[in-house]
């Protein structure tokens, strides 16, 4: 069947829709070797070679959405230099190639999503949506309230102040504290770094919920297949973020942060303006990717 071109770039993951507009004015998208520059042009990815910068169109059979408990020492990455473990080494009997949705630091664990759903992806990591992520971290020794206060209001990071966060201590130990912190915001290394700005020693970090979607039972190195409305919720988030509220124009706005200390309690209630917009993530980059070449993990 015919589709628009910029629609087949966009499933097969290499970039947004619109991005993919500029890829085809660019002159980068030809059809059976013939370069073609016009918006509306149509292909069959079943008769017809579309290339993007001379590399053929990948375009998935089935679509396939996951939900992986990644361990602790495997990389988000397609492949590593180094030779470490990968998130896909843990997906047997999964046929087609998947891609992480995101990606999460080599000592980070949790939550991962994978998919071959490029244009899903694209969506759900589109900083319009401001999809709340939460981690639940433990730290070095005890955390005080002027942290959690800080962390909630945002910190500095490489000169820009994070977007405010929803923070809440999780529990108290002897050693150590846990805390949960969600953020929408998608930097590099964004928790750890911002505990470092505030100096605690992120001992463990765990992410456990993605918008709608919580971790659930799921062991270290365990995967499950998403369910058609687990796929369509994420698609569509009709629930604003914690945190946030939806306008009228279904514009999620963000109008509060929210510091809960003494295992829930609220302490204190704040207003702000929208946060900042999060960064493009690792798996289906805007610009286009080199296929083989994997996206560079932190
Ligand atoms: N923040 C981090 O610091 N690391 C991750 O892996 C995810 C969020």
């Amino acid at each position: 069947m015919q589709e628009r071109l910029q629609k087949l770039i966009s499933q097969a993951g290499i970039t947004s829709r619109r991005a993919a507009e500029e890829l085809i004015l660019n002159g980068r998208v030809a059809v059976n070797d013939r370069v073609v520059t016009e918006l509306g042009s149509k292909a069959d990815p079943s008769s017809d070679r579309i290339t993007v910068d001379g590399r053929p169109l990948v375009i998935a059979s089935q679509k396939l959405y996951i939900l992986l408990n990644k361990p602790v020492g495997y990389m988000t990455t397609l492949d590593d230099p180094e030779g470490r473990p990968l998130v896909t080494d843990l997906l047997q009997g999964i046929g087609e190639r998947v891609y992480p949705v995101g990606r999460l630091d080599y000592n980070t664990e949790g939550l991962l999503i994978l998919t071959n759903d490029g244009e899903w992806a694209n969506r759900l990591m589109h900083p319009r949506h401001e999809i709340e992520k939460e981690y639940h971290v433990r730290v070095r020794g005890k955390v005080h309230k002027s942290q959690l206060d800080q962390l909630a209001a945002g910190v500095e990071i490489d000169g820009r102040k994070t977007a405010p966060a929803v923070v809440r201590m999780v529990k108290s130990g002897e050693q150590n504290d846990w805390l949960s912190i969600a953020i929408h915001e998608g930097r590099n290394r964004q928790v750890r770094r911002m505990c470092e700005a505030v100096s605690l020693s992120v001992v463990r970090l765990k992410r456990v919920r993605y918008g709608a979607l919580s971790l659930g039972p799921l062991k270290p190195g365990e995967f499950r297949h998403l369910g058609q409305a687990e796929v369509d919720a994420l698609r569509n988030p009709t629930q604003p973020a914690a945190g946030t509220t939806k306008e009228p124009s279904g514009n999620v706005k963000r109008h509060e942060h929210r510091v809960r200390t003494g295992h829930g309690k609220l302490a204190e209630e704040k207003n702000y303006g929208p946060g900042t917009k999060p960064a493009r993530t690792a798996a289906f980059p805007k610009k286009a990717r080199t296929p083989g070449k994997p996206n560079k993990q932190p």
